[in-house]
């Protein structure tokens, strides 16, 4: 398939390409519009089907269509990008999580930003703490999708795995729960969930995504994976005001 809008040239400013896997999604969406206004050139990859999707932006991004896990079209797609970033999403059983983690980690050129999307569920090391409704949920959730075959967790656990393993520039993301609206800055966060500033558990989508453009810049969050919460939350505020 054919590269669809190539005088996706982007604002002048930065100069530089961003790659954004997955962008027809909602969180997609909002990472190309924060791109865009932060002046990159904007290549967006997502399914076939969900091309018109990114209407809005005909004409300001390129699109290369096709599956995120497809090699072919990943190392397309990042060729000469400074950041690549990536929605990553466990969807059906063929390893669609792993196999796009994989696909980017392969082909981005070395030196790029890679920022990758996922859970609270996603640990690095071991010492998140967990509320037992957060677990309960995470353990039925993750074995009903598994046997319906419409979701695998665990894929996207192995594609996390392969990441923090990696020498790359990278950073994972880990998301609260999500709700719309409108931007509130940009999220807080911590290493681990179970630490208090996370408490609230909810982020904006604009602001998750503007976490993960803005990481690109953030030499801090390389090889970290922090956990985000929305900065005007009851939790984020109280750690602002600092102890009672
Ligand atoms: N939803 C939450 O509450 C939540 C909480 C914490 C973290 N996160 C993380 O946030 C990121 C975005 O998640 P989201 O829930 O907000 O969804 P989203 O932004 O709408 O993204 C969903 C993505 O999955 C793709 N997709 C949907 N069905 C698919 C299928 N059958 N096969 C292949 N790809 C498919 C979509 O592509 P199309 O446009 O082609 O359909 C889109 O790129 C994920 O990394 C997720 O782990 C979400």
């Amino acid at each position: 398939m054919e590269p669809i809008g190539l005088d996706g040239a982007g604002k002048p400013g930065t100069g530089k390409r961003m790659c954004i896997v997955g962008a027809s999604g909602k969180l997609g969406r909002y990472m190309v519009q924060h791109a865009l206004d932060r002046g990159y050139e904007v290549v967006g990859v997502c399914r076939e089907r969900s091309v018109s999707k990114l209407a809005g932006f005909e004409g300001r991004i390129t699109v290369i269509p096709g599956a995120t896990d497809d090699r072919a079209v990943i190392a397309r797609a990042v060729s000469g990008c400074d950041a690549v970033l990536t929605v990553l999403v466990p969807w059906g059983m063929n390893h669609y999580a792993s196999g796009t983690a994989q696909a980017v980690l392969d082909h981005a050129p070395p030196d790029a930003r890679l920022v990758f999307s996922c859970g609270w569920h996603i640990t690095r090391d071991g010492k998140d703490v967990y509320t037992w409704k957060f677990k309960a949920f995470a353990a039925v959730f993750g074995r009903l999708a598994k046997l319906v075959r419409v979701v695998d967790v665990d894929d996207q656990v192995e594609a996390c795995r392969r990441i923090f393993a990696s020498d790359a520039r990278w950073t994972v993301v880990r998301g609260s729960d999500l709700e719309e609206g409108e931007g509130q800055g940009l999220p807080v966060w911590s290493r681990h969930v179970g630490d208090p500033v996370l408490a609230s558990n909810m982020t904006r989508r604009v602001d998750y995504a503007r976490f993960m453009v803005e990481a690109v810049e953030n030499d801090a969050l390389v090889q970290e994976a922090p956990a985000i919460v929305g900065r005007l939350t009851p939790s984020a505020l109280a750690h602002a005001a600092g102890p009672a």
